[in-house]
């Protein structure tokens, strides 16, 4: 495993499958969720499927639309386009994702 998807560059998805701001889906490198995402500045963007803090998932679809992630336990946001954002803000639930489909 560490020498095969640790090493090399991998496909984890098509552009085309992500073509609006917000569309996201989940894929895998290796045994590590990662969230394929389209963020406002249209660029697509990589990411693990955890917080940084105890590793909760921060994506719980296959794939849909959103703003932004966060973590279920200590509300830690992650925009696709910047790196997570500390601490938690009672009372300020993001956003669902609008078009997801339950994942695992
Ligand atoms: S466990 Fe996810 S932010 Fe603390």
């Amino acid at each position: 495993m560490e020498l095969i998807f640790r090493k090399s560059w991998l496909l984890v998805g098509h552009q085309s499958q992500i073509p609006s701001v917000g569309d996201f889906l989940l894929s895998r490198m290796g045994e590590d969720q990662v969230i394929l995402s389209r963020s406002k500045d249209g660029k697509a963007n990589v990411f693990l499927n955890t917080c940084r803090h105890k590793g909760m998932r921060v994506c719980r679809y296959d794939e849909g639309n959103t703003k932004l992630f966060f973590c279920p336990y200590q509300r830690l946001v992650v925009r696709p386009e910047r790196r997570p954002e500390g601490g938690s803000r009672k009372g300020e639930l993001p956003p669902s994702p609008s078009t997801a489909r339950t994942g695992a």
